[in-house]
């Protein structure tokens, strides 16, 4: 699998490389650590080689992908996902012209953008900062137009964060929280004025910092699309030879709900929060059902001899329904599988949250036609649950 060259990723943590700083664009729940993508990447496919993410959220599996030389191909349901994974592996190549439009947007705010509709955006945005999201919500073209999609990911990354980090007052800047308990807590805290930004100011400083050490390598070089991956998928051009991926998890983020304040800022969300108990994947048996066609959908992008990983919620709710629809999906393969290092501090656990977190499972997916690679070391073989005599799926 992986050639045992020189180092074949450039760094992708610091500051020091395009590669790491764009890395970093688009604060998103539950997203991969981009050491494990690359760690993953490196081991388990080589040069040439394409790679499949059917949940790529903000696009680490194809970011790193592309960085490295491989093919790269993903998509997600959110738009919010969507809009970081496009930009990041594939920005505006021009900082001056991402500036310039940055500017047009800021001229053509009207009087009533700066005007709040309710209490949350009363404290959540000075009157310039709220007048620019208006007008950037009907002037962006984000869907078709590269420059401004660039413009929109700038917006939507920098939209809430810790005081003076963004254009709001202090918020989470991976999950939107609810804008009652959002309200009580600025109250609480004392925290009444928000704070007074130029927005344009502010957004073209962000952008001259981002471009700084250029765009990434082999940029415009992946298929990122945006929609439900059983939709997508056989469209795209795809024949993966390793299927790097991460589903929801049943119960735990509900990705529309946490992105309601992005969303609005991008013209597709109400105003206020929807939580529809479906978008969190309550049920076990939807969230199945949801899973078998997604992964099936990949597995018809992908090669015979393709190897799957998987990081999955350690909860046996996940985990078990993981494990079925991928034994029916692949009966032939070998499995690994190991608990995921958990990172130092979750973004939980940066807010205050000290309970224990449940973590997450690897799984690897071996054919039994490849090597063990050095990196399944640390992985412990588990015994195919497949039923004797089942045969894998048919490719279309
Ligand atoms: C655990 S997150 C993936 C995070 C990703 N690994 C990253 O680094 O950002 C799961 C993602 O699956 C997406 N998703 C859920 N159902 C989907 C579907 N039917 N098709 C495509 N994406 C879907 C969600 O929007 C969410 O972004």
């Amino acid at each position: 699998m992986s050639t045992n060259g020189p180092r074949e990723v450039p760094p992708l943590t610091g500051f020091r490389t395009a590669e790491s700083r764009w890395a970093r664009l688009g604060p998103y729940y539950a997203m991969f650590p981009i050491e494990f993508a690359r760690q993953v990447v490196e081991a388990l496919s080589k040069q040439g080689d394409t790679v499949l993410d059917p949940f790529c959220g903000r696009g680490t599996a194809p970011y790193v992908a592309m960085v490295s030389g491989r093919g790269a191909a993903g998509c997600d349901i959110n738009p919010v996902a969507w809009l970081y994974a496009a930009v990041k592996t594939d920005p505006h190549p021009s900082l001056a012209d991402v500036q310039k439009r940055i500017d047009e947007i800021a001229t053509t705010v009207r009087d009533k953008d700066g005007r709040p509709t309710d209490e949350f955006q009363t404290l959540a945005f000075g009157r310039r900062a709220l007048g620019f999201i208006n007008a950037a919500r009907r002037e962006l073209q984000w869907r078709a137009n590269v420059l401004d999609r660039t413009v929109s990911a700038f917006l939507v990354h920098y939209l809430h964060a810790k005081l003076g980090q963004g254009l709001s007052n202090q918020l989470r800047p991976t999950k939107a929280m609810c804008p009652d308990y959002s309200v009580r807590w600025w109250r609480k805290c004392g925290l009444t004025t928000p704070p007074d930004i130029d927005p344009a100011a502010f957004l073209r400083d962000r952008a001259a910092w981002r471009y700084a050490k250029g765009v990434p390598r082999h940029a415009g070089s992946a298929s990122v699309e945006l929609g439900n991956a059983t939709e997508v998928l056989p469209d795209m051009p795809a024949a993966a030879s390793l299927v790097l991926t991460s589903p929801p998890y049943i119960g735990v983020a509900n990705y529309r709900a946490d992105n309601w304040l992005r969303l609005w800022a991008l013209g597709v969300g109400p105003p206020r929060p929807n939580w529809s108990i479906d978008q969190k994947f309550c049920s076990a048996r939807k969230y199945e059902s949801m899973l078998g066609a997604v992964l099936h959908a990949a597995y018809c992008r992908s090669r015979q001899d393709a190897v799957w990983c998987l990081r999955v919620d350690a909860r046996e709710r996940t985990l078990d329904i993981v494990r079925r629809v991928m034994a029916g999906l692949l009966p032939d393969y070998r499995t690994y599988e190991r608990p995921s290092p958990s990172p130092r501090h979750t973004q939980t656990r940066l807010y205050g949250d000290d309970r224990r977190k449940p973590g997450d499972v690897d799984l690897v997916y071996l054919p039994r036609s490849k090597r063990k690679p050095a990196f399944l070391r640390s992985f412990k073989f588990v015994r195919s649950v497949a039923r004797r005599g089942q045969r894998a799926k048919k490719r279309p």
